[in-house]
């Protein structure tokens, strides 16, 4: 990429004497450029080294041509697994324009190398040296592109870097289909593909070419390059990613098994190499797609439903790729599990940012490792089970059906994947109690699906003369604290305010309040623990909030129903609507007019509280996970009702905030002067 005008003037522009005055900015794009065309020739080279590592064995039986091509994948997938920090540590020392230009020209080598010697064992070593390299040419290429970037914003260089890296798989795959057709054209049968193997060397000779021509790049530096293996054990660092790393394994596998089978499944169906690069491309592009979808659809949708769900389509996708016998089908069927594969990678890795550190890069590390690790799995045991359970001929009828042993490991690894699907969205639901498909109905329309109202049993709700404001939020939001400040604030006004809590607002209710928070108590089981908190409820309700409305008073309550309705439902993972029916009952059917609720995530929030912690908070991470996202998700279904605060914000902002909400419920808008007329006069009671 060039561009004619005069080059941008930028404040690092400044150069040391004897290099090229070159704007960051216009290097950048050429180095860019470089690095795609070293990115576009190391994908080339896995379809190529496959094609040539079954075309080696196209005498043996399937078996060994299954184990050739897997092998070639796993050595190629192997050195990112188990080598990565080393890269990184000699991507940090050598002189990284060197290291790009010996990267590349060892792999021009290499790769040249395979057609002229034409054995099995030199391509395998081949393809574990040429992504040696490559591990070594990413670790350089991103960092000369981050110490490039021109415009200083972090992420964006590595976002930049990342597109470079993998954007051109799918061109690769493309191009290789379109070498093989030209293949099969012209050359003969045994060497059918080197064509792919030149050209991939070409490329890396251009790519050189290219480095050697950009003379900014800085020399050495510091490169943070992850190490799979280990983060595999420590974990990902935050709470809450095992079902995470559950659905990206079932992904990944999903991906892997086409990939580990798709020469020899293609082969089965009456395709070649054509084929199979088409195979590869269709996924790839799926998967390119699918990534970009991800965060975009269904936006009113829970996320960590979607990716439940994105993993149960791709398994679906795969079981549909292995019945079916015809390659134009298998295409398409490869392309729409890209999609779903890729989608479940971008909305896992966005639900696993810590929003308090967005830039922190060791989440999505962990799940790259986890994909690794799984695909890696795949290679190895896909072909292995193809190869062992061979082809069978099954009668249907008249008909009989080819079942080719590739169907059958195909079949096998979407049961798993399915599985892990299965479990994956169990753990991830964030919106248990609600059904799905009106879930999904309601997101494609575009809106979040509301509860439908609990129905208000018996008692008759009668409208009450006073206002009702709830606070609610996880542990450590700082709720109490503006509750308070919001009845001081309203008693400044001369309004009667009554402040009350849940739970042990009266006397009986603080009795429940000691069962139900007091560590010793053992054994407590779900259903019981809701009816004592509706229980409170009644009683609160019944003798405290009640009398306060019908004189008037403004009820100012530190927690309420939600809070039932997202510890009891959604934390203890019991249906939500039970929940709300009982509560309805317990509570005559009566909604506050505002609910404040103040957000945090649970880590921040735990923090703040004083030791020891009672019965509730000494519930794991995940329950409190749950809990925040219950919140969330009624608060969200009711935005008029609800007013929703990130409680990491200044107290003085959350409080005017507070009060400007507030204004908009009370009965008659504050006359002036009232402040002084009634400054003395307010019944102020606390419980
Ligand atoms: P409390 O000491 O009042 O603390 P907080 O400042 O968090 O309100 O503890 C109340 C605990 O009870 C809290 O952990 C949330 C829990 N709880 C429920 O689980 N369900 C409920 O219906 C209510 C009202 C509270």
């Amino acid at each position: 990429m060039t561009r004619t005008g005069a080059p941008r003037p930028h404040p690092a522009a400044a150069q040391p004497p004897g290099v090229s005055s070159l704007s960051p900015s216009r290097s950048f794009r050429r180095l860019r450029t470089a690095l795609s065309l070293a990115g576009l020739a190391q994908w080339l080279a896995v379809p190529a080294l496959t094609a040539m590592a079954a075309l080696l064995t196209r005498d043996d039986d399937v078996a060994v041509r299954a184990q050739a091509v897997g092998g070639t994948l796993v050595l190629m997938l192997l050195p990112a697994l188990l080598l990565a920090p080393l890269a990184g540590m000699i991507a940090a020392r050598a002189d990284r324009r060197l290291m790009l230009m010996i990267a590349d020209v060892l792999r021009l080598v290499i790769v040249v190398t395979v057609p002229l010697v034409g054995l099995l064992a030199w391509t395998l070593a081949a393809a574990f040296l040429v992504s040696c390299l490559g591990l070594l040419w990413v670790a350089a290429a991103r960092a000369s592109l981050s110490a490039l970037f021109p415009d200083g914003e972090p992420g964006a260089a590595a976002r930049s870097a990342t597109r470079a890296v993998y954007g051109p798989a799918p061109v690769a795959a493309v191009l290789f289909a379109v070498l093989a057709l030209v293949a099969d054209g012209t050359l003969g049968r045994g060497s059918r593909a080197d064509l792919a193997l030149y050209v991939t060397a070409g490329i890396f000779l251009v790519s050189t070419a290219a480095v050697a021509m950009i003379r900014e790049i800085p020399a050495t530096g510091a490169v943070a390059v992850p190490a799979p293996l280990k983060l595999l054990f420590q974990g990902p660092g935050t709470g809450g990613a095992r079902g995470l790393a559950l659905a990206i394994a079932g992904a990944s596998l999903t991906a892997g098994a086409v990939v580990a089978v798709a020469r020899i499944h293609t082969a089965a169906l009456g395709g070649g190499d054509a084929g199979y690069g088409t195979v590869l491309a269709g996924l790839a592009f799926g998967l390119g797609f699918g990534v970009f979808l991800g965060p975009r659809a269904l936006v009113p949708f829970s996320r960590r439903r979607l990716l439940g769900l994105a993993v149960l389509a791709a398994a679906i996708a795969l079981v549909v790729l292995a019945l079916v016998q015809n390659l134009v089908v298998v295409v398409f069927v490869s392309a729409f599990l890209g999609v779903f594969a890729g989608a479940s990678w971008s909305t896992a890795t966005a639900s696993l940012a810590d929003p308090e550190a967005p830039e922190d890069a060791r989440p999505a590390a962990y799940l790259r490792s986890v994909a690794l690790l799984t695909a890696v799995i795949a290679f190895v045991a896909v072909p292995l089970i193809a190869g062992a359970l061979g082809s069978h001929r099954i009668e249907l009828g008249d008909g009989v059906y080819d079942f080719a042993g590739s169907s059958a490991a195909l079949l096998i690894a979407a049961a798993v994947a399915l599985l892990s699907g299965l479990l994956a969205y169990r753990r991830l639901d964030d919106r248990r109690g609600i059904p799905l498909v009106p879930d999904l109905r309601a997101a494609l329309r575009g809106e979040v699906y509301a509860l439908p109202a609990a129905p208000a049993a018996h008692q008759p709700v009668h409208r009450e003369r006073g206002v009702f404001i709830a606070f609610e939020g996880g542990e450590g939001a700082g709720k109490t604290t503006q509750a308070r400040l919001a009845a001081i604030w309203l008693r400044d006004h001369g309004y009667d305010v009554v402040t009350t809590h849940e739970p042990g607002a009266t006397k009986i209710g603080m009795r429940l309040r000691a069962m139900l928070l007091d560590r010793d108590t053992t054994g407590l089981s779900d259903r019981a623990e809701t009816l004592l908190y509706a229980a409170d409820r009644a009683d609160h309700v019944a003798n405290v909030i009640r009398p306060a409305m019908e004189r008037g008073a403004i009820v100012v309550s530190d927690r309420y129903v939600d809070s039932s309705l997202a510890y009891q439902g959604f934390g203890r993972q019991q249906r939500v609507e039970d929940i709300a029916r009982v509560n309805a009952w317990a509570t005559g059917g009566l909604v506050p007019d505002l609910t404040v609720l103040l957000e945090i995530p649970p880590q921040a929030g735990l923090r703040r509280l004083p030791a020891p912690a009672d019965r509730i908070e000494s519930e794991p991470q995940e329950f409190h996970e749950r809990v925040r996202a219950g919140f969330h998700a009624l608060a969200e279904a009711d935005p008029d009702r609800y007013l929703i605060l990130d409680a990491g914000r200044p107290q003085g902002e959350l409080s005017r905030e507070i009060q400007y909400r507030i204004r908009e419920i009370l009965p008659d808008p504050v006359p002036a002067g009232t402040e002084d007329a009634t400054s003395t006069f307010p019944a102020i009671r606390d419980y």
